[in-house]
């Protein structure tokens, strides 16, 4: 089938059809990246990765994760220029390995988004509710933690993604309005962090730079060293893949979509890195396994005041990652549905709103009862696990693509291909490699629940073979 044909047969790709608006700019969809990659990461994983894992080479750590996600944001690029549309790598492995490849990878980006964002409101509720207590109004410990940990529900943590949830029904460009504005508290408080950590650095604490090495196996199981940490702080990382999923309200999506990956991943890597490396230079790295070592550390320098403003940023900057993941995790059933690969009742759009009404609501409701009553922190390593197996794909749809459709018009080509997409695959191989056991379980069961749903089903109702 050639891709012209494929394109009129597969709904995911067939451009206005879908009722959505298209109403996101170049510099929107680049505000979405940055929403959705900097936050936990960046303003919690970072101190843990680097007091437990790398020490102060946990730059080197964010350098390497950076490198393996620069090559596959480039594959990327290329896949969301080149197939358009939307459905991110859900609708790219359509195209380039078939239906179940697809649906398989479909089945991953919901894993990977709904527990990001649940694992991410838990984070959010932390630093809400030590926001509440500095002005004196704490909640009460019931309201606060899940039943497991001792409490009756983390109410927080639902309520955010109930109020995300109405956000989102209200329309896209309005979330990519309050997520522009939440971005620019975002960087205006890693800017102070940035300023005031330049001038209290002190060389001494960088040595020893790499006091873990760089791998090695605890008796209890557990990894350590620089790459071990890489596959820890590549959580900062994840995020700018859920750009690729806006390609129905994007106003350009062959030449904006390029843009707003490439973008959004450039800024950000160089972000990590300073801050990194800042922070590790102003404290000593054995001082940063707390909860939010950024704030932490410009307490421990008498800068009070820009530990309030860093921890109003993270609440900020929490808020924007479960937004746009919010928003990718509907867009992603949305086109899987609209293939028939899932209920068709999920690809309803509401005539008012423009969006997907029935999908955002449910998947807020299940979102909201996993983050109140699940504490959801083990589980956060499968998101690394389920966004790196996609990203394997992409780099391999590249691959695959150029050999089995090498006209297809590519106003955007990774450089050096082969060469980078194979750099991608085994650099994000490697990554998944320095995962515990546990995760690779979980994902595997995750998996197996896809292939019964996928096989008693999505066979029988596929729109594409229907086409056929
Ligand atoms: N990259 C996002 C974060 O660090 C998921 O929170």
């Amino acid at each position: 089938m050639s891709i012209q044909i494929f394109r009129t047969k597969h709904l995911t790709l067939d451009d206005d059809s879908s009722g959505l608006k298209r109403c996101l700019s170049k510099w929107d969809l680049a505000f979405l990246g940055i929403g959705a990659i900097i936050g936990t990461g960046i303003f919690v994983l970072t101190g843990i990765a680097a007091a437990t894992q790398s020490g102060p080479a946990v730059i080197l750590s964010f350098v390497l994760a950076g490198l393996a996600c620069a090559f596959a944001a480039l594959s990327y690029a290329e896949l969301s220029a080149s197939v358009g549309g939307c459905g991110s790598a859900y609708g790219y492995s359509y195209v380039a390995f078939g239906e179940i490849f697809a649906f398989m990878i479909g089945w991953d980006l919901l894993l990977e988004y709904s527990l990001a964002v649940a694992t991410v409101a838990n984070g959010w509720s932390g630093y809400f509710d030590n926001a509440l207590s500095a002005i004196g109004i704490p909640l009460p410990e019931m309201l606060t933690k899940s039943p497991k940990l001792g409490g009756l529900i983390n109410l927080p943590a639902a309520t955010i993604i109930l109020i995300l949830m109405a956000l989102l029904i209200i329309g896209v460009k309005h979330s990519a309005k309050v997520n522009n504005a939440m971005v620019f508290v975002k960087l205006l408080t890693i800017i102070t962090f940035i300023a005031v950590a330049i001038f209290n650095v002190h060389p001494e604490n960088w040595r020893p730079f790499m006091p873990f090495g760089w791998f090695q196996t605890l008796p209890d199981g557990k990894t350590t060293g620089v790459l071990a940490g890489a596959s820890m702080v590549f959580f900062a990382y994840v995020g700018f893949d859920a750009v690729s999923t806006a390609g129905d309200e994007s106003n350009d999506p062959q030449r904006d979509l390029p843009f707003g990956i490439v973008t959004s991943l450039g800024f950000c890597t160089l972000i990590y890195i300073l801050v990194s490396g800042l922070l590790t230079g102003v404290v000593n790295y054995t001082e940063l396994n707390v909860s939010s070592p950024v704030a932490h550390a410009l307490n421990l320098l008498g800068y009070n005041w820009a530990a309030a403003l860093i921890s109003t940023g993270v609440i900020a900057g929490l808020t924007t990652v479960m937004l746009v993941l919010y928003y990718a995790l509907t867009r992603i059933i949305f086109a899987m549905s609209r293939d028939g690969l899932l209920s068709p009742f999920f690809s309803e759009v509401n005539p008012k709103t423009q969006t997907p009404v029935r999908v955002i609501v449910l998947c807020g409701i299940i979102m909201a009862i996993a983050a109140g009553f699940i504490p959801l922190g083990d589980l956060a390593e499968l998101v690394n696990i389920g966004t790196l197996a996609a990203f394997v794909l992409v780099c391999l749809g590249v691959l695959v693509l150029r050999i089995t459709k090498p006209t297809m018009k590519r106003p955007f080509r990774s450089p050096f291909s082969p060469l980078f997409p194979v750099l991608g695959m085994l650099s994000c191989s490697a990554l998944m490699a320095f995962l515990p056991a546990l995760t690779w379980l979980r994902f595997i069961v995750w998996l197996v629940i896809g292939l019964i749903v996928y096989f008693s089903y999505s066979v029988q109702h596929s729109r594409l073979k229907k086409v056929d």
